[in-house]
């Protein structure tokens, strides 16, 4: 199901990829990946959320352009973009997550290879190595069966580890309910099941094992690896004390992009208090709503280290495959440097909340 973009102007923005990816949709995958829990409330306030902070440039700064590399859990980064672990991947192209590798790799970034995803870890490593070093697994299942998935994890040559804390099951999403979609075994599948899979864990991520799970649980299985690993879907200062606690070397600020709690705030809205809980203990990994440049800048100037693509990276994915999200990345880059170029800021070490006014009185 792929649907090239047959002329350059339907990839000029990233708005212009978005709504392209869009119309070649069937109504049930595009509310699957559109829709989120509940009444969609805080898949809303995701998008209100960057609205409310303004810019505040320095003017005639004397700053030469500006310098987007950065390295988040040891893996340096041409700029300060990640892809995110979405499974189900070849619903919205063949490839799937082995096109977003290469697309990252040859981009300087990297990607997160999904637990859920259309094809295994080692087939999204073998694409391209550099450009999927993160994978991410589920605190899910038995004791027995997590410490086979995180040995078979680390055999697959990841370099860091995204744990999901924020699905012990899956969402209320009232679209699906609607439609009477749930995505098929096939797109879920890569990791279950053929030679190079975990076997039977597919059963226990989805068999309702999730809520028995405990911050100490996953410190005392976690501490039988020696990769870094992040906690992904926190919203509170509490779970970030816990996560850290527990052995986390990154927190990944994120509501899973209005997907799983609704009425949760958005991402954004917790960024702040997060980070200055964690004082830089650990670096911070935000998601949630991001769909242009000047949100990554935001996120960055409200105290993450990197930015994590969600939706976004899939818009590329269904657009064109590796050239899709090649494209998204190129533009996303690109308006990252404009901005900081006009906001006078150099360098990512010295964007701070100084370049940004909250422009509703409450804040
Ligand atoms: C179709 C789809 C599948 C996803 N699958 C996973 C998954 O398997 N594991 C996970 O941790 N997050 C998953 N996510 C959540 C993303 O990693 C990310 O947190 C979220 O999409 C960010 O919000 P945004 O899409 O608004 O940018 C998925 C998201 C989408 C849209």
């Amino acid at each position: 199901m792929t649907h090239p973009l047959a002329a350059t102007t339907h990839d000029a923005t990233l708005g212009d990829i978005h709504a392209a990816a869009l119309e070649s949709l069937p109504l049930d995958v595009h509310d699957y990946l559109e829709g989120g829990a509940g009444e969609e409330w805080t898949l809303r306030r995701n998008r209100e959320a960057f609205a409310e902070w303004g810019f505040v440039p320095r003017l005639m700064s004397g700053r030469p352009t500006p310098d987007l590399r950065t390295v988040f859990m040891g893996v340096p980064l041409r700029m300060p973009i990640l892809t995110g672990p979405f499974g189900v991947d070849t619903l919205f192209h063949p490839e799937g997550q082995k096109a977003v590798a290469r697309a990252a790799a040859r981009s300087g970034i990297s990607g997160m290879a999904p637990e859920a995803g259309s094809y295994s870890y080692a087939e999204v490593r073998r694409a391209a190595p550099d450009g999927m070093a993160f994978g991410q697994l589920h605190p899910v299942g038995s004791e027995d069966a997590f410490i086979r998935r995180l040995a078979h994890f680390e055999d697959c040559g990841f370099r860091a580890l995204v744990v999901t804390c924020d699905t012990p099951t899956a969402g209320w999403r009232e679209r699906n309910r609607r439609n009477g979609y749930t995505p098929p075994h096939a797109v879920t599948g890569g990791n279950f099941t053929g030679g190079e899979g975990t076997g039977d864990a597919f059963a226990d991520l989805f068999g309702g094992s999730g809520p028995a799970w405990t911050w100490e649980k996953l410190a005392r299985l976690m501490s039988g690896t020696s990769l870094p690993w992040m906690a992904k879907g926190i919203t509170t200062v509490p779970d970030a004390e816990a996560a850290i606690a527990a052995g986390a070397s990154a927190i990944g600020v994120s509501n899973h992009g209005g997907r799983q709690l609704d009425g949760l705030p958005a991402a954004l809205d917790v960024l702040p208090e997060i980070a200055d809980a964690v004082g830089g203990r650990a670096q911070i990994a935000f998601d949630s709503g991001v769909r242009r440049g000047s949100d990554v800048v935001k996120a960055l100037a409200l105290g993450a280290d990197v930015v994590v693509l969600g939706r976004l990276a899939i818009y590329g994915l269904i657009a064109d495959g590796e050239a899709g999200v090649t494209r998204v990345l190129g533009l996303l880059s690109g308006e990252m440097a404009n901005i900081l170029t006009l906001l006078g800021c150099a360098a990512l070490t010295d964007l701070d909340r100084g370049f940004l006014r909250p422009l509703r009185q409450s804040r």
